[in-house]
C-alpha cells in the first residue's frame, strides 16, 4: 500500500495569530468608519495639534462635541489597530512559526499603519491639504488589503488549498490583480472627489464604477468558471459581486445626499447623510479586501505543485 501523503501544515494547530489578524481587520474597519465619519462631518480639524489632541491624551472636547468625538476616537481606534498589528508582528517573529511570507507581510502591514498615522497627523498639522487627505484615504485601503492577505496566509483555507493543475498560472492571477487594482483606483478617484469637491473627479468616479464592475465581474467569472472545484472560490466570488452591486447602489444614494459644498463643519448637523456616505467608504474598503482575498486564493490555487502537496 502506498504511504499516505503527509497532511498539509495546518493553522488549526496554531489558530491564535489568524484570530488576532481578524481582530486587526475588525479594528481597522472601525478606524476606517470613524475616519470616514470624520471627513463626512467635516471634523478633520477638530483638533489642530497632533499627536496629542488639545495637548491632552483624553481632551474634554472629545466627549463634549461631536466633531471632537469623531476625530479623537478615530485617532484612538487607529492607535489600537497599530498596537494589535505590532503584537501580531512580534508574535509571528518571536515564535518563528508561520511562513517567511506571513512574517514579512505582518511587518509590511505594521509599517503601513505607522505611515498612515504619520500622514494623518502631518495632514492635521498642515491644515489638511488635498495631497495628505487623499494619500491617507488610499493608504487606508492598502493597509486593509495587506492584513486581508495576511489573514489568508494564516488561514486554514490557505493550508488546505491544493494546486489546481488544469488552470494555467497567468490569466486568473492577472484578472484578479486587475480587479483589486481597479478598486484601489476607484478609491483614489472617490478620495479626489471627496477632498477637492471637484465635479470632474466625482463624475469620473461615477463613470469608472462601470469599468470596475466589468473588471471585477470578469475576474470572478473566470475564477468560478475555471476553478469551481477549488473550495472557497465560488463563495468568495459571490460575496464580492453582491457587495459590488450594493456599493454601486449606495454610491447613487451618496450622490443624492451629499452636501454639494463638500466636507464642511456644518455637515455634523446631518448625521444621517454622513453615516450613509461613510458606509459607502467602508464598503469600498471591504471590497478591496475581498478582491485581495480572491487574488490571494487564485494565486495559491494556481501555484506549481510542491513536494508537500497532495495530488
Ligand atoms: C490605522 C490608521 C488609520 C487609518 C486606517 C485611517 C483611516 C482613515 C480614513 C479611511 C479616513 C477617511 C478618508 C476619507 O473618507 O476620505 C480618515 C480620515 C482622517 N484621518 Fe485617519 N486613519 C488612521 C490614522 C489616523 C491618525 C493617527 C490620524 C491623526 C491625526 C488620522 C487623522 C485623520 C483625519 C484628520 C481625517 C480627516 C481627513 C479629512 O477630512 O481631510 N488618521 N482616516
Ligand atoms: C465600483 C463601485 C464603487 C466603489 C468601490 C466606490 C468607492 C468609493 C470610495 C472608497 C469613496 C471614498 C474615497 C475616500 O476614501 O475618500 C467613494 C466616494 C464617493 N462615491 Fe463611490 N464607489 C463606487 C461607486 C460609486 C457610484 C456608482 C457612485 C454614484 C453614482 C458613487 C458616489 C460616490 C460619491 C458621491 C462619493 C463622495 C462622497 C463625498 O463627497 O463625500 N460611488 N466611493
Amino acid at each position: 500500500m502506498p504511504a499516505a501523503a503527509p497532511p498539509p501544515p495546518s493553522s488549526a494547530s496554531w489558530p491564535g495569530p489568524f484570530r488576532l489578524c481578524l481582530g486587526v481587520l475588525a479594528c481597522a474597519a472601525l478606524t476606517i468608519l470613524k475616519g470616514a465619519l470624520t471627513t463626512s462631518t467635516g471634523s478633520g480639524m477638530a483638533f489642530a495639534d497632533w499627536p496629542l489632541s488639545d495637548g491632552e491624551l483624553m481632551p474634554e472636547r472629545s466627549y463634549r462635541t461631536l466633531a471632537g468625538f469623531f476625530e479623537h476616537f478615530h485617532r484612538l481606534a487607529a492607535a489600537t489597530t497599530g498596537l494589535l498589528a505590532l503584537a501580531l508582528a512580534l508574535w509571528l517573529h518571536l515564535a518563528r512559526r508561520g511562513s517567511a511570507r506571513a512574517r514579512a507581510t505582518a511587518f509590511g502591514g505594521g509599517v503601513l499603519i505607522l505611515l498612515q498615522g504619520v500622514v494623518g497627523g502631518v495632514g492635521v498639522r498642515l491644515n489638511l491639504p488635498t495631497v495628505t487627505s487623499v494619500t491617507h484615504a488610499v493608504l487606508a485601503q492598502l493597509t486593509f488589503a495587506t492584513f486581508a492577505w495576511l489573514a489568508y496566509l494564516l488561514s486554514e483555507r490557505h493550508a488546505q488549498t491544493v494546486p489546481c493543475a488544469a488552470v494555467p498560472v497567468g490569466a486568473g492571477r492577472r484578472l484578479a490583480a486587475l480587479g483589486a487594482l481597479a478598486l484601489v483606483a476607484q478609491t483614489l478617484l472617490g478620495g479626489l472627489a471627496r477632498h477637492t469637491n471637484s465635479a470632474h473627479a466625482l463624475w469620473t468616479h461615477v463613470g469608472n464604477s462601470f469599468v470596475v464592475f466589468v473588471l471585477v465581474a470578469v475576474a470572478a467569472a473566470f475564477a468560478v468558471g475555471r476553478m469551481a472545484e477549488v473550495p472557497g472560490i465560488k463563495g468568495l466570488s459571490r460575496v464580492l459581486m453582491t457587495a459590488l452591486i450594493l456599493q454601486i447602489a449606495l454610491g447613487f444614494v451618496a450622490l443624492l445626499v451629499r452636501n454639494p459644498a463638500g466636507k464642511q463643519p456644518e455637515n455634523v448637523e446631518n448625521l444621517g447623510s454622513a453615516a450613509l456616505i461613510s458606509v459607502h467608504v467602508l464598503l469600498g474598503a471591504l471590497l478591496t479586501m475581498l478582491a485581495t482575498a480572491l487574488f490571494a486564493h487564485v494565486h495559491r490555487a494556481t501555484r506549481a505543485p510542491g513536494p508537500g502537496d497532495r495530488r
